[in-house]
């Protein structure tokens, strides 16, 4: 199964996107992207379409919640931009997760891998309970909506690392576990509070890492990103 570091491109103008993406020219890997709501909000649709045709993979977090028919059309439309990756919230439920799959796959039955979010990690037992009437222990929140995922049909989740062993034993191994909170062992962790290196993603079993800072705002971004690339995949660039 792929694996791959996804790099979060957390810039709000596209100057500070291809200023950052020109560092990448002279290396022999194209970095997986993540393209989320502020950049996508910022420049539209057309800033898929450039990084794209750069020959980046794109993995599009825009976390869709609406009633199902919304988000059937919804995804509609984004399937049409031929990204790679792409997500909506499993607190939609089941329904609204087979119509996001509905609306993503094309004629010929293809279609990019669609993720869900359980619980937003800013959601902690405290919101859980006073804010959602949720009255359960958030792992066990976080396991139900993994699996009702997992039987809408789509093809994995987003998660702490931290969770990832529980996901595939809850979900099994070809459940994908895409884990942004990735951090370098001297590293600050920054505002993240539970976080694993690439290395100890790997070994958990974390199909995709997810991550942002630790690169973009390197010294040397080429750099830190060779360095996820050695530890997680353990290849050298
Ligand atoms: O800079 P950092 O490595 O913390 O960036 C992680 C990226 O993953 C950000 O784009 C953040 O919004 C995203 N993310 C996260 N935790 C989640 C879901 C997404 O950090 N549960």
């Amino acid at each position: 199964m792929a694996k791959d570091v996804i790099i979060a491109l957390d810039f709000s103008t596209k100057e500070e996107v291809f200023k950052f993406l020109d560092l990448f020219k002279n290396i022999n890997r194209k970095p997986f992207i993540k393209i989320g709501m502020e950049l996508f909000y910022a420049c539209g649709p057309s800033i898929v379409k450039e990084i794209k045709q750069r020959g980046h993979k794109i993995f599009l977090d825009l976390k869709l919640h609406d009633i199902p028919n919304t988000v059937t059309k919804a995804m509609k439309v984004l399937s049409n931009l031929d990204v790679d990756m792409t997500n909506c919230h499993a607190g939609g439920g089941r329904l609204m997760m087979e119509g996001a799959i509905k609306g993503l796959t094309k004629v010929d039955g293809s279609r990019p891998i669609l993720i869900a979010v359980t619980q937003l990690t800013s959601t902690d037992q405290n919101t859980l309970e006073k804010d959602l009437l949720i009255n359960k222990d958030i792992k066990d929140v976080v396991m139900h909506y993994a699996y009702n995922s997992k039987l809408a049909g789509l093809d994995g989740v987003v998660c702490s690392p931290l969770e990832a062993k529980a996901v595939h034993d809850r979900c099994g191994n070809n459940f994908l576990t895409v884990t942004p909170g990735v951090r370098f062992a001297d590293n600050d962790k920054g505002d993240q509070k539970r976080v694993m290196t690439p290395e100890e993603a790997r070994i958990i079993g974390s199909d995709y890492i997810v991550v942002g800072r630790p690169i973009t705002q390197s010294s040397d971004p080429v750099n830190a990103y060779r360095r996820c690339i050695k530890e997680f995949l353990e290849e050298d660039l």
